[in-house]
């Protein structure tokens, strides 16, 4: 079959769907690979690259009127414009956006949402979510000590001693545990905190000090415990002793980094206005929940309602980085992973013969299927 590739053209993706690497062996499976002139020159991969590996260079338009559209972020309206009706999608396309969603199915697509897939064993290898956010939590933290104005590891110096960084990371999922292991390695003194009692361990065998924040009723407990590996919204009386704890630690921080999301809803306020008040002048918020925690002042905040997406700004002496999109700023490697992830994806989706074969028995399958055939499925969505 076909497969297109087109360039992305939300501001900022500097992704690729296909990367080389993947080109040759989507080719080696018998398939036409075409990609839009420039598609991976944002992540260091030249058309001459994808030529050697056998793919064809076209432009968007060809790319986007493929059997089978690769893609990062979900299509535009005037992408969707170049699809063709019951041609097959797959991508990060945003599950939870219902009008998004809509407008895929509006255009007779079949669309795969890639975030959407469970977080069993078997999906690992296909797991966006995971890859991606390991190169967010990565990141988040390089940002952090290049705005930090003072060193992050303890330095004994002829001109006198520097002390540590005091890291804080709140969310100790994917992005804050490679966020504590990065820290780690630039000789940070590091605190984590999570809601779900199966980290613990994961921060402190990564040489973290776990906060703690004890339950107190059943309730709490089994909303701790989350769904399907994920947090649940919390109740409040938790919420507050966990904000009167985060104030505490957060005074002393010098870098903070906020990782908590709660899947299909707004990202809990970790650190309110008030705390930001309280924090060192010169320290560091790096906010992976930007644009996705509750309204604050006309616009979504992240885990700090002061977040502006897409920003760096200065608020009380903080300096808040509001980056929605991490990944984009590693995106050789970030694609390199993407892409692995995608070709593992097809393996369910296409057969040998070169054919589509949807099999909504398959639990990965039907958990990514958003729209079939024009139709949105609600389970996804
Ligand atoms: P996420 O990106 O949805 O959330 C980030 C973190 O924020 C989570 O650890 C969550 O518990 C935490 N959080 C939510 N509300 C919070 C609050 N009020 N205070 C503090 N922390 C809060 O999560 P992510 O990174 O996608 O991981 C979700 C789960 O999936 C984890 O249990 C992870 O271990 C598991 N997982 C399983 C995989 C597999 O088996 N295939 C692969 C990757 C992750």
């Amino acid at each position: 079959m076909n497969i297109g590739v087109p360039v992305e053209t939300i501001p900022g993706e500097t992704r690729v769907a296909v990367t080389p690497e993947t080109a040759k062996k989507l080719r080696d499976q018998g398939h036409v690979v075409r990609v839009a002139a420039g598609a991976g020159v944002a992540a260091s991969a030249t058309d001459d690259a994808y030529r050697t590996a056998g793919a064809d260079i076209t432009d968007q338009v060809g790319a986007l009127s493929s059997d089978l559209v690769l893609k990062v972020r979900a299509p535009l309206a005037h992408e969707l414009a170049s699809m063709r009706a019951g041609a097959v999608l797959v991508g990060m396309l945003d599950p939870f956006d219902i009008s998004n969603a809509q407008r895929i199915a509006a255009a007779g697509v079949t669309a795969f949402a890639l975030e959407a897939a469970p977080r069993t064993t078997r999906a690992q290898s296909l797991d966006v979510l995971s890859s991606q956010a390991n190169i967010a939590g990565y990141k988040a933290v390089l940002l952090a000590a290049d705005l930090y104005p003072r060193f992050m590891p303890m330095l004994m110096t002829a001109a006198g001693t520097v002390k540590a960084a005091r890291v804080l990371i709140l969310g100790a999922g994917v992005a804050g545990l490679q966020a504590i292991a990065t820290a780690k390695r630039l000789g940070a003194v590091i605190e984590a905190s999570d809601v779900r009692p199966a980290v613990k361990e994961q921060i402190e065998s990564l040489g973290a000090k776990f906060l703690d924040v004890p339950y107190e009723t059943d309730e709490e407990r089994d909303a701790a415990a989350g769904v399907g590996g994920y947090a649940r919204p919390m109740p409040p009386g938790w919420l507050q002793r966990q904000s009167a704890l985060v104030h505490e630690r957060a005074r002393l921080a010098d870098i903070i980094i906020t990782t908590a999301l709660v899947p299909g809803r707004a990202a809990p306020t970790l650190i309110s206005v008030e705390t930001v008040q309280a924090m060192k002048p010169g320290s560091v918020l790096v906010d992976l929940a930007a644009g996705r925690g509750p309204e604050y002042e006309g616009q979504r905040g992240g885990n700090c309602p002061l977040t502006r997406p897409d920003q760096i700004v200065n608020k009380h002496g903080v300096t808040i980085v509001g980056y929605t999109n991490l990944a984009s700023m590693v995106a050789a490697d970030a694609s390199s992973l993407y892409a692995r992830n995608l070709l593992d994806f097809l393996k369910l989706i296409v057969t040998k013969e070169g054919t589509f074969q949807i099999d909504t028995n398959d639990d990965i399958v039907a958990a990514t299927l958003l729209t079939r055939n024009g139709s949105l499925l609600r389970e996804a969505a």
